[in-house]
């Protein structure tokens, strides 16, 4: 067997978890989900959900990924083989994430050559909105950019992730925080920014459903790379010396506060400008020309902005791949290219029919949704809180409690104490507060 890799640093270690947790789930997915359930409320329970699922769901899969060394599916094999069901329902998971995350990887790469070629500046409010729709609701440019997309991520792939992922990581994830904090500063400069602050941070509970408190579990499992089986491969590169509940803790505050700076970005913008919060997923993409457009040296904003975005959105692309790829080579034997480049050809025929949702293919509908909006639904709010329900009872039930001790380093009456508490956590407050989640949605 050829020999596994490692990160390098601790700093790489968790530059390579931030990165796969922060993409377009933070930038593009959150605000727009946080628009449609209707903001402040949203928030605080999404807050909520990261604290008391996500942290110890994250943590879980970190025990599972570094005692084994394996990827997602061999992992449960190796430790419990009646379990490995879990990760076969994380490569599945994997692969529909992957065949919508393409399409919008592709509309960030598509606004990043406007940016470059200057023509996405200078336009109004109107004019960005039907913008957006024209162009994803076309076949041409949506279908050109996501297949690019792919290509690109097959590239990378095949010639072995971690070295390249570890340094990208570590300057482009700094890079694009301040570059966000910068932008969040200057949306609130915008006159009636108050009114999107307050539509982010107040809560107002009346706008809350039963179907909001599944999505805003949804998010944070997607937001945080969480339930199928990324952050198992991924801690499978980590040494011994990386203090796993620490990174987990530290990855998910990150990600939640890029989350929550892209709100601020974008919620006082759409105020200022007018626009509704509750516009889907072309949010983003019709907000932010929009205020570059407002500000100095606005092409250069922009260009930052899309590219550090599209490489965001990259590296959790990556992240995501890397399972299915590990998977499909290692079960059926072929090599890494090869399962790079079945697995690519899947993922362009189905993003593209996800791409032409928004268009030609608009009137094709599962449960009422189009079929990016059911693709989404279906992985996000069900397979990955799934997921990561069973990975923790796994942990919490089943797994042999002196690997989990090993593994968190537990050597002091305190961490005992503390150990008792995540075992209490993974075991009842984690599958219990996601599957009443669950139910009350369905009888909701
Ligand atoms: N967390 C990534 C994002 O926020 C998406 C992702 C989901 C990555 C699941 C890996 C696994 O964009």
């Amino acid at each position: 067997m050829a020999k596994r890799g490692n990160f390098a640093t601790k700093f790489g270690v968790l530059m390579a978890t931030v990165g796969s947790a922060v993409g377009l789930g933070n930038i593009w997915r959150f605000p727009y989900q946080t628009g449609v359930n209707g903001g402040g409320a949203f928030l605080l329970i999404y807050v909520i959900c990261v604290l008391l699922i996500g942290i110890p769901a994250m943590t879980a899969e970190f025990i599972v990924g570094r005692e084994t060394h394996k990827n997602a599916v061999g992992a449960f094999e190796k430790l419990d083989s009646r379990w490995s069901g879990v990760g076969y329902l994380g490569v599945l998971t994997g692969f529909i994430i992957d065949c919508y995350y393409c399409v919008v990887t592709g509309w960030t790469l598509y606004y990043l050559y406007l940016s470059v070629t200057g023509s996405l500046l200078g336009g109004t409010v109107s004019e960005y909105a039907s913008m957006f729709h024209n162009f994803s609701a076309g076949v041409v440019f949506p279908i050109v950019t996501l297949v690019l997309v792919i290509v690109i991520t097959g590239i990378i792939i095949s010639k072995g992730v971690q070295n390249g992922i570890e340094k990208a990581s570590k300057i482009m994830m700094p890079m694009l925080f301040i570059l966000l904090v910068i932008l969040a500063i200057n949306s609130c400069t915008l006159e009636g920014a108050s009114e999107g602050l307050n539509f982010l941070l107040i809560p107002d509970f009346s706008k809350i459903g039963l179907d909001s408190l599944l999505a805003a579990a949804g998010q944070a499992f997607f937001s945080l790379s969480l339930g199928m089986g990324c952050l198992i491969t991924y801690s499978s590169y980590f040494t011994d010396d990386v203090d796993l509940a620490k990174t987990a803790s530290q990855s998910a505050l990150i990600d939640m506060l890029v989350a929550i700076v892209s709100g601020i970005i974008i919620f006082p913008a759409v105020f200022s400008f007018g626009m509704e919060p509750e516009q889907g997923p072309g949010l983003v993409f019709k907000v932010l020309p929009n205020v570059f457009t407002q500000m100095g040296f606005g092409t250069l904003w922009a260009i930052m902005f899309y590219l550090l975005l599209f490489i965001a959105a990259l590296t959790s692309f990556i992240s995501i791949t890397e399972v299915v790829v590990a998977y499909a080579s290692e079960t059926f034997k072929i090599s890494r290219r090869n399962a790079v480049i079945v697995v690519c050809s899947l993922f362009i025929l189905i993003g593209i029919i996800c791409s032409l949702s928004f268009g030609p293919l608009a009137d094709v509908t599962i449960f009422g949704m189009n079929i990016f909006d059911s693709m989404d639904y279906l992985s996000t709010n069900i397979m990955l809180p799934l997921g990561g329900i069973l990975t923790s009872l796994f942990v919490g039930w089943s797994l042999d409690r002196r690997i989990v001790e090993t593994q968190l380093k537990i050597d002091s009456p305190v961490k005992y104490k503390v150990l008792r508490v995540y075992i209490f956590f993974l075991r009842i407050v984690v599958p219990i507060a996601v599957t009443t989640v669950f139910i009350a949605q369905f009888l909701g």
